[in-house]
């Protein structure tokens, strides 16, 4: 039996359907950003407006009706409230309608679960960067099975601040691989670098490159922020790796898309005899079918959530969620 899965944390209105841990469809729709950056009012009409569409479109992919699916996830958070709901509100309905069991599922944890299962790892150290989190994480069993944040950002995601700086620059979305793209040709300047422990901030780092951009280059700065912001996720890793002592390691969430920041943390797995594992871009960026997957892990370990206690949760936190897989 198939899982549904339903994501609508940001801009993304993402919906999938997975059996087994296996894909069988992914339908996604994205809310253009402008320069005003996301209007968490406009991205929930968009993401509601665009529901009934997509979800004809993942059954027509899958080539499968409500009949077949077993269960349904949304994302409960961390996200923007007003598009969270929407997520919730349609799962609820549907779960309402067809008598199926709802989920309630971690944003990070599907980032994570769906690289994880398509490698088939059970225990990776986890790099999870993204627009809004930069987080590096392993299970622990102690007080119980749950992902322990080894070390996270103090301020801002990553994904934000390159963003915020490519905004600044006058740069064209999509923002990551714009900076991307003009890092190639950049050259390095000192940059600030803030890594304490396996922690990391990155508002410094920010604050200094747009001063920059009034006497050097696009490219140089981008590089150099780009270069900067790199090596402080490699340098925490690998630190957070030497303590976990995990065999793997996987990079996911959106900024895992970045091929110098795979690179860079492949080079890193490697001199110490690990191997870094990262996905196709389809299953980084946001999606409904990581969503789907934890929600079929949780459905199979036999957990239950009564519909009147799903809710959302602006911010979510992973490390408090017990793992029952
Ligand atoms: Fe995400």
């Amino acid at each position: 039996m198939a899982v549904l899965g339903i994501e609508s944390s940001a801009h993304t209105l993402g919906i999938g359907i997975v059996e087994n841990g296996t894909i069988l469809a992914n339908e996604k729709i994205m809310y253009e950003i402008t320069d005003k950056g996301l209007i968490p009012a406009r991205v929930a009409d968009f993401h509601a407006s665009n529901v009934p569409l997509l979800l004809e479109k993942v059954f027509a992919s899958a080539n499968l009706t409500m009949d077949d699916i077993s269960a349904i996830g949304y994302t409960k958070g961390p996200g923007l409230g007003a598009p969270l709901k929407v997520g919730m509100v349609t799962a609820k309905t549907l779960s309402e309608k067809y008598k199926k069991p709802i989920f309630p599922v971690n944003h990070g944890m599907g980032h994570i679960e769906i690289i994880k299962t398509r490698f088939n790892l059970s225990d990776p150290l986890v790099i999870y960067v993204s627009g809004g989190n930069s987080q590096i994480l392993g299970i622990e069993s102690f007080p119980f099975r749950h992902y322990h944040i080894y070390g996270e950002t103090f301020d801002i995601g990553i994904g934000n601040m390159l963003d915020n700086f490519a905004r600044a620059a006058k740069l064209v979305p999509p923002w990551g691989s714009t900076v991307a793209q003009i890092a190639k040709n950049g050259n390095y300047i000192q940059m600030p670098y803030n890594v304490k422990g396996m922690d990391f901030t990155f508002t410094g780092l920010l604050t200094n490159s747009i001063k920059l951009l009034a006497t050097h280059s696009k490219e140089d700065v981008a590089y150099s922020l780009q270069e900067t912001a790199f090596s402080m996720l490699c340098e925490a890793s690998e630190r957070a790796l030497m303590l976990s002592r995990k065999e793997s390691i996987i990079i996911c969430g959106g900024v895992a898309q970045s091929r110098r920041l795979q690179d860079m943390v492949s080079r890193m797995a490697s001199s110490h005899s690990v191997k870094a594992y990262f996905g196709e871009d389809s299953i980084n960026s946001d999606n409904g079918a990581m969503i789907a997957i934890v929600a079929e892990k949780m459905y199979k370990s036999g957990m239950s959530f009564p519909i009147e206690k799903c809710n959302i949760s602006q911010r979510y936190r992973i490390n408090n969620i017990e793992l029952k897989w």
